[in-house]
């Protein structure tokens, strides 16, 4: 299983590094990830119980109608590669047709509502085809990547297989999934000590013009950085164990000063400008004490 959409900041190349972060008995806790994303990070451990969310409600949507309606979001895809195949037969202009197919939809998923199996076909559509192969957003938050052309090497838009593996996985697990702000998950009677906590949040950015707004969401502010701090000292309070990640700045450092802060170098961005030998600087965050993580700095 991995995750069906490519998401900015999607931890999947990350992963073997992450992991060696996990406490050592992550899977008899309960597994909450409340900034989901692509959810690598779940569909690398499959917990048995879980609770998952994210702030964007069309992303949400679509682990939805995995979940529940597959069939009605396969049906959806198909329509979607039979009226591309249709427009390879076009010859000439066909790239056009495609940039035209593509259009079509991304103003569709604009004006329709956040629901269903057509909106989560839309979502994973726009996302293979877009230029980039990211979901990004305006600032009013609407879907506004252009078409990444017809590559020839071109991608499936689905793998039916992981769908089926993914939508298994969801009915026979406690998994309970919704969308929202991560501090109003839903009441939940798992005592906090039995908790495992993987928490991936917007970044700090690392120059004052870079910014958050691909996720549909509001870039977060000061105030946003220092409520999750709060966030962090009630699971810590309550014995829950939890793993951060971030930027590496001095504002992250100030921010998570107390907790066991690791250091790493990791590639930049294919998006990235910069002259910093392509190198950037994340820190990993835990509340438990790791020891001898290849390439992590303390
Ligand atoms: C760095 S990404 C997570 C990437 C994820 N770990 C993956 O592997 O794809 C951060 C996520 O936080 C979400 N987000 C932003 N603000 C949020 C909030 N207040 N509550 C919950 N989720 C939020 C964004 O929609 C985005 O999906």
């Amino acid at each position: 299983m991995e995750p069906f959409i490519r998401w900015f900041g999607g931890k999947t190349s990350k992963l073997d590094k992450f992991t060696g972060f996990l406490p050592s008995n992550v899977r008899d806790r309960v597994y909450f990830e409340l900034f989901l994303g692509s959810g690598a990070m779940l569909f690398h451990l499959k917990p048995r119980e879980a609770f998952i969310s994210d702030l964007n409600e069309r992303l949400i949507n679509c682990y939805l109608v995995i979940r529940d309606e597959l069939p009605a979001l396969i049906k959806e895809l198909d329509g979607f590669r039979d009226a591309e195949k249709k427009t390879w037969n076009a010859g000439f202009g066909k790239d056009e047709k495609l940039r035209e197919l593509y259009d079509g939809i991304k103003s569709e998923f604009n004006d329709s509502p956040v629901q269903g199996a057509r909106s989560a076909a839309m979502m994973i559509y726009l996302n293979v085809r877009c230029y980039n192969g990211l979901y990004r957003v305006n600032s009013s938050g609407e879907f506004n990547s252009p078409f990444g052309g017809d590559d020839k090497k071109r991608r499936l838009i689905y793998d039916a297989r992981n769908l089926a593996s993914m939508s298994a996985y969801f009915k026979n697990n406690a998994v309970t999934i919704f969308a929202g702000d991560y501090r109003q998950a839903p009441i939940c009677d798992v005592p906090y000590r039995k908790r495992f906590y993987f928490l991936d949040p917007p970044y700090v950015p690392l120059t004052k013009t870079a910014s958050f707004t691909q996720y549909g969401s509001s870039p977060w502010e000061e105030k946003d950085f220092d409520n999750f701090r709060v966030f962090l000292d009630g699971l810590n309070a309550g014995g829950a164990k939890f793993l951060a990640c971030n930027s590496d700045t001095p504002k992250t450092r100030a921010l998570f000063a107390g907790y066991h802060v690791f250091s790493h170098a990791i590639q930049r961005s294919a998006s990235c400008k910069g002259n910093d030998r392509g190198t950037v600087k994340e820190i990993v965050v835990t509340n438990y004490p790791v020891t001898s993580i290849d390439d992590f700095i303390a």
